[in-house]
């Protein structure tokens, strides 16, 4: 049983993994660890809605958790992109006495997917080998960004804000890159970021950035700045190590200094079922998995079970294709016996459709190619 915020009540008893900085329990039945992250088991999402269950939404922490206390929190914004200059602070209760929105959005990681470079095509990459678990959905509540940047006054020549953490600084290689920050556009800021203070209709957890968060749609989830502590708004361009050094492509398949910093996520589809599952011959299951694109609706997903000699549409499980991502089903009765690869592959409305292989990068981002999925038939 979890406790306001996501730490275990005294009574919790469960068998938990042990992850530097985490303070929610992580049962093995539905994470694996890495380093200072958690990663859902993916496969296990299949008994979840849309929604990911706070006790089952993945972690990545650069270093660990801070425990912050909204009654002494506030947000200061800053910079020379506000008019007059002079910083504006927020408290938590001024904060939540702005209009609220509420919207359904997923955050996964720009490296979600990373391992299956290596398994899947044979390439090195560097950084947290991820399956497919860097994900969850959560219904977020809180204030625009924008109004919060318009009562702080932001000039109209304004170019980048730069969201800062107040976890602690994150130290790499004996480099000390500072707190979590990396810039997004005035743009992208005056559009749809919140500053969330509720996940799935409760206090924001500790894991995921209490008090307050942002979330940025459909973006790279370092974008999402947890544990808010300021905002720099900036007539000239920002950066920072998290904008120039990583989530960039970099590789022979890129520029030499490295591409554009990354914002938008990919897409993906992926059967909700254990890689190496065993599945009996001659009767029907009714496989699952789910779809999404940050760039449009879904608008088809095609799965062959026959490891890619033919295609069919599979079923969608829930009325709506308007949400962050989509859940599906398809039949399949095995003949067997022997190993067998599934292949899903998700078509969305702009017309993005997962490539048969990711083009390589040398930290692993936005793998996008058709997973492929394999299992034994019995
Ligand atoms: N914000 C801060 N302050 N510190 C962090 O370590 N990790 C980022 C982002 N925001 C991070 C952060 C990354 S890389 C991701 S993928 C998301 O938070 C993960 O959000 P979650 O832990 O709530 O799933």
């Amino acid at each position: 049983m979890l406790s306001a915020f996501g730490v275990p009540s005294a009574t919790a008893g469960a068998p938990s993994l042990a992850a530097p900085g985490i303070l929610k329990p992580l049962p093995p039945e539905y994470f694996t660890l890495r380093g200072t992250n958690a990663e859902a088991r993916y496969e296990t999402l299949k008994d979840t809605g849309v929604l990911t269950p706070v006790d089952r939404f993945f972690v990545r922490n650069h270093t660990s958790t801070p425990v912050l206390d909204a009654s002494d929190w506030h947000l200061t914004v800053w910079g020379d992109g506000l008019h007059g200059r002079t910083p504006v602070r927020f408290t938590y209760g001024q904060l939540r006495d702005l209009p609220s929105v509420t919207r359904t959005a997923l955050i996964e990681c720009a490296g979600n997917g990373r391992s299956l470079y290596t398994t899947q095509q044979g390439e090195s990459v560097a950084g947290t080998p991820w399956t497919l678990g860097a994900i969850g959905a959560a219904r977020w509540r809180g204030a625009r960004l924008s109004d919060v940047l318009r009562l702080a006054g932001i000039a109209s020549d304004a170019v980048d804000v730069q969201p800062r953490g107040l976890d602690a600084s994150y130290v790499t290689g004996g480099v000390d890159l500072g707190r979590v920050r990396r810039p997004l556009t005035v743009a992208k800021a005056l559009d749809d970021v919140i500053l969330a203070y509720e996940m799935n209709g409760e206090p924001l957890p500790y894991d995921h950035g209490h008090p307050v968060r942002l979330v940025v749609p459909n973006w790279i989830g370092i974008a999402s700045i947890k544990w808010l502590g300021d905002i720099e708004v900036s007539r000239a361009p920002l950066a920072s190590p998290w904008f120039t050094d990583h989530y960039r492509f970099f590789g022979a398949a890129h520029p030499p200094g490295g591409s554009a910093p990354l914002t938008r996520q990919t897409l993906k589809s992926a059967y909700e079922l254990p890689f190496g599952a065993t599945l009996e011959a001659g009767r029907t299951h009714r496989l699952e998995g789910r779809a999404w694109s940050a760039h449009a609706p879904v608008r088809r997903v095609d799965v062959s079970t026959d490891g890619g000699a033919r295609w069919r549409p599979a079923r969608f499980l829930q009325p709506s294709r308007h949400e962050p991502w989509v859940r599906w089903t398809t039949p399949w009765r095995p003949h067997g016996p022997g190993p067998v690869t599934l292949l899903s592959r998700v078509t969305d409305l702009a017309g993005n459709t997962q490539p048969e292989r990711a083009v390589h990068n040398t930290q692993g981002y936005l793998f996008d190619a058709v997973v492929r999925h394999p299992v034994t038939v019995v």
